[in-house]
C-alpha cells in the first residue's frame, strides 16, 4: 500500500479544464455502467468502433457441419484476426485455450429443431453465474419474432437482459429467421427495433434491401449475421455493403470457416470492418493471401 512518507503535496488542479466528458463510442450506450462499457469495448474496437465476431455455435443447431468437424483444430488458428468468438459454453470450454484473451459472445439460448424443424421454442441455456464464470463479454439469445415460439423467445431475451444488467454484461439479441419466417425489410425493421426496445444492447440480423434504414432506426449497434455460405467475393460484398450502410460489424461463421482459405478470409473481412477496405480491395487481398497464411 502506498505510504505517506515522501508524499508530494498536490498542486496542479487545472481549474480551467473541464472534467473528462467521455462520450462513449458505442451507439445508445452512454448511460450504461462502466463495467458494461468495458465489456462493450472488448467487443467493439475503440478505433474503428466495429467488431469482427467469428461464430462457431452452429453445433447446437446442426451438429457437426463442414468446417467445424473439429472445433479444436478449426477455430484457434483464426483467433488472431478477430475481436470476438461467438460460441456455446461447451464449445469454448472444450476447444478454446483459456489464455484466449479477446471478446466472448456466449450463446445462452438453447433449443432444438430436430422434432419439427421449428427452432423457436428455445430456453435460457446458461445461467448468469456461468456467464460470469466464462468471462462473457455479452450473452447471445435468439428471438423468433413471428414464429410459434415468439413469446417464449422474448421471455428468454428479457430475462437474460435483466440478469445481464444486474452484472454489467450486455445482451446480444439475435434476430432469427426460421424456415417459416419472412426475410423482408419490413420484418427486419420491426424485429430489430422490437429487440432493441426490449433492452438488448447489441442486435444481430441479416442483410436485406434498404439495410441502411434498419441500422438507422435501431438505437443500438447492429452486427451482420453472415448466413449461408456464399462465394468468397459475394460474402465480402455483403460485408462491405453492411458496413457501408451502418452495421457496426459482422458475426460470420460459415462464410469464414467454410471458405477455401479460412485465415485469408478472416483477414479480408477484418480489412473491410476495421481498415476501410472496399469489397474489391478485400477480395484482391483474399486472392493474394490464399494459400499463403
Ligand atoms: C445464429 O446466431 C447462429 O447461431 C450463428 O451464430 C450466426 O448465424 C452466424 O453464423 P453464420 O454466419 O454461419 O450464419
Amino acid at each position: 500500500m502506498a505510504d505517506k512518507v515522501g508524499n508530494i503535496r498536490a498542486k496542479n488542479y487545472y481549474t480551467d479544464v473541464p472534467f473528462a466528458q467521455n462520450q462513449f463510442y458505442v451507439k445508445g450506450m452512454d448511460h450504461v455502467d462502466w463495467g458494461m462499457k468495458n465489456r462493450l469495448a472488448q467487443i467493439f474496437n475503440p478505433k474503428s468502433k466495429n467488431t469482427v465476431m467469428l461464430a462457431f455455435d452452429h453445433g447446437y443447431i446442426m451438429g457437426s457441419t463442414f468446417g467445424l468437424e473439429r472445433l479444436d483444430l478449426a477455430i484457434p488458428p483464426l483467433v488472431e484476426d478477430i475481436d470476438v468468438l461467438m460460441a456455446t459454453r461447451g464449445g469454448l470450454r472444450a476447444a478454446i485455450p483459456p489464455h484466449y484473451n479477446k471478446g466472448i459472445a456466449l450463446r445462452c439460448s438453447a433449443g432444438s429443431c430436430v422434432l419439427n424443424d421449428d427452432m423457436s421454442h428455445e430456453v435460457i441455456g446458461v445461467d448468469i453465474e456461468d456467464a460470469i464464470r466464462m468471462n462473457a463479454s455479452c450473452m447471445a439469445v435468439q428471438v423468433f419474432v413471428g414464429a410459434d415460439g415468439q413469446t417464449s423467445s422474448i421471455d428468454n431475451l428479457v430475462k437474460t437482459i435483466d440478469a445481464g444488467n444486474r452484472y454489467g454484461i450486455p445482451t446480444l439479441g439475435v434476430i432469427a429467421v426460421g424456415k417459416q419466417m419472412e426475410r423482408t425489410t419490413k420484418y427486419f425493421l420491426l424485429a430489430t427495433r422490437m429487440v432493441a426496445e426490449f433492452g438488448a444492447q447489441i442486435i444481430k440480423t441479416y442483410y436485406c434491401k434498404d439495410f441502411e434504414k434498419i441500422t438507422a432506426a435501431c438505437p443500438v449497434p447492429i452486427v451482420l449475421a453472415g448466413g449461408k455460405k456464399l462465394p468468397e467475393d459475394e460474402a465480402l460484398t455483403m460485408c462491405y455493403k453492411a458496413i457501408s450502410e451502418g452495421a457496426r460489424g459482422v458475426d460470420m461463421g460459415r462464410n469464414i470457416f467454410q471458405a477455401e482459405d479460412q485465415k485469408a478470409m478472416t483477414k479480408a473481412v477484418a480489412h473491410i470492418v476495421h481498415n476501410g477496405y472496399t469489397d474489391t480491395q478485400a477480395y484482391e487481398f483474399y486472392c493474394d493471401m490464399k494459400g499463403k497464411c
